[in-house]
């Protein structure tokens, strides 16, 4: 048993996603989050600068003992995770795994679709994790710039974003075959009912960060870290490096709670490079 936090960086608001899946899997674990929203989107950013940033987030997290890092950014996984993971001596635990096993259980015509932002396409992790497992499968990836801007500006339930949705998932929408669709970017749950919608009802949406905290659940039994059981649920913890109002506004509506502390942090040099 441990009682320590586990911690969550993302770029902005994306990693709430998974962070609502923790809540709902994990409600004795004490969660620590951190969103760089000052900073986001990470996805045009260049890799070398995607990696810094997440030591950034990450050196905030471990200052505060956490006994496990959950990277809940698909950019950031792609490029950092390997690097973070032989440096630190606690778990380390990326979205892009989870999700293509998750993709790979549910397909059936071994036809795969993955959205993500630039950088997670560029980087062709989906594609490497997917094909490492199963090397007959097609993989169909499509990058989706416009859609974090939308999910981080609280857009992600106007008109613009079913038209940006639809006019963005065009391509994949040809594709015959395609069964499964990796949600390859935390932040794009918030648009879920709009890509569902889009896509059909045919098409099995993957969400990766959710997936993820299946993942965790299982490291934690496995490196008995596992919090202890409790009457009242821990007091959870999230920093932004953007406005904390509007950070919270997503927060509420995104997770439900009653209450929710948000703070502001600084990390890395200049906060709004
Ligand atoms: N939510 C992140 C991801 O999963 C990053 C989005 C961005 O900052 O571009 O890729």
């Amino acid at each position: 048993m441990n009682n320590g936090a586990i911690g969550f960086i993302d770029s902005g608001v994306g990693g709430l996603t998974v962070v609502k899946e923790a809540l709902k899997q994990l409600p004795n674990e004490h969660l620590i989050y951190l969103g760089d929203t000052a900073r986001c989107p990470y996805g045009p950013r260049p890799a070398e600068q995607v990696v810094q940033f997440t030591w950034e987030m990450s050196s905030f997290l471990l200052k505060k003992n956490i006994k496990m890092l959950v990277i809940a950014c698909n950019t950031a996984t792609a490029v950092a995770l390997d690097e973070i993971k032989d440096r630190l001596d606690i778990p380390v635990v990326g979205v892009i795994l989870p999700g293509s096993r998750a993709a790979l259980k549910a397909t059936k015509t071994n036809q795969i679709g993955v959205i993500g932002t630039l950088g997670t396409i560029k980087s062709g992790s989906y594609k490497e994790a997917l094909k490492s497992k199963v090397p007959s499968v097609e993989v169909q990836s499509l990058a989706c710039p416009k859609f974090v801007p939308i999910v981080e500006s609280s857009e992600y339930r106007s008109s613009v974003a079913k038209k940006v949705v639809s006019e963005t998932l065009r391509p994949l929408k040809t594709r015959t075959g395609l069964d499964t669709l990796i949600l390859g970017c935390t932040h794009y749950p918030l648009l879920r009912p709009l890509i569902q919608n889009e896509m059909g009802s045919q098409i099995k949406l993957i969400d990766s960060g959710a997936e993820t905290i299946s993942e965790v659940s299982v490291l934690l039994d496995y490196f008995n870290l596992a919090a202890e059981p409790k009457k009242i649920a821990p007091i959870n913890e999230f920093y932004t490096t953007g406005s904390a109002n509007m950070f919270k506004e997503i927060a509420n509506d995104w997770l439900e709670l009653e209450t929710i502390n948000v703070e502001h942090a600084k990390i890395g040099g200049n906060v709004s490079d």
